[in-house]
């Protein structure tokens, strides 16, 4: 069977992007063997003639019912795929899913029947979400940064805004580009239901949240916004660890530094 992508610049672009933030993600050292998986919602650009293809898997249910996701199209890497292979073969790596009229269950359409990521609840929620606030956001990205995990193995850094806080102190862009800061989530069994629950609601107030011992978790308006966001807030956590290493406390910006930004850049927090 010939790709979807074939004739559709559009989409084409979209699934591109995809497979470039893929490479940014291994070459970080952020997407160790399968780790870390990468859903975007192409609803808007699916014509006729992909609309009309048949199933090529059998019915499979979400794991939850997700009322706004009626007849939606996503594209999704595949569970146990590589971030390395997809940045070179995103359609042998991911697929193309539709939701059904009961709002559970799923079937694959394009262009292998490669089984979408195991972390397909999370993502399905926070787009669920998304669409029921008219929000412009189409991407999440959940990956493994090698120095933001590591700070979520300490108690004190799980506490609301701590971390925000400490890695918008240590570069001034941080705060601006990543404006909502970074949300916690406490840890859960990869996979679950629970963990997507918990991942909603933290990304009511978040576009990028933590999962304790495991990983982050991003929203964006595309794939590449979605990665910016994670991208800076591992480079302040960087940052913050380069200074421990070097044997002191970072001073990080003062409140008076960090409110002056907040006036320059408008920003909400
Ligand atoms: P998948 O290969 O199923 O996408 O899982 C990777 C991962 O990071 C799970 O949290
Ligand atoms: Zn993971």
């Amino acid at each position: 069977m010939e790709s979807i992508l074939k004739n559709r610049p559009t989409l084409t672009i979209e699934i591109n992007k995809v497979a470039e933030v893929a490479g940014y993600l291994w070459q970080n050292g952020w997407a160790e063997r399968n780790g870390g998986n990468i859903t975007v919602n192409i609803t808007n650009i699916m014509d006729d003639a992909i609309k009309a293809l048949p199933a090529i898997s059998e019915v499979k249910p979400i794991g939850i019912t997700l009322q706004h996701l009626k007849n939606t199209y996503f594209y999704c890497k595949g569970t146990g795929k590589r971030m390395r292979d997809l940045a070179r073969q995103p359609m042998e790596n991911g697929s193309v899913i539709k939701i059904l009229d009961d709002c559970a269950h799923y079937v694959i359409i394009a262009d292998n029947p490669v089984n979408p990521t195991s972390e397909l609840p999370s993502h399905l929620a926070v787009h669920n979400h998304l669409i029921e606030i008219g929000s412009p956001y189409k991407a999440t990205v959940h990956t493994h940064p090698i120095e933001l995990v590591a700070m979520s193995h300490n108690k004190k850094f799980l506490q609301k805004d701590v971390l925000t806080n400490i890695l918008w102190s240590m570069i001034p862009e941080t705060k601006a580009f990543c404006p909502l800061g970074l949300g916690i989530v406490p840890y859960e069994l990869p996979g679950s239901s629970k963990l997507a629950e918990e991942t909603l609601k933290q990304l009511e107030e978040y576009d990028v949240v933590l999962w304790e011992k495991h990983g982050v978790f991003a929203k964006g308006l595309d794939v590449m916004d979605a990665f910016d966001q994670i991208d800076v807030l591992s480079k302040s956590a960087k940052i913050y660890l380069d200074a421990k290493c070097m044997g002191f406390e970072p001073d990080g910006m003062t409140e008076e530094q960090m409110k002056e930004m907040s006036i320059a850049f408008h920003l909400p927090k």
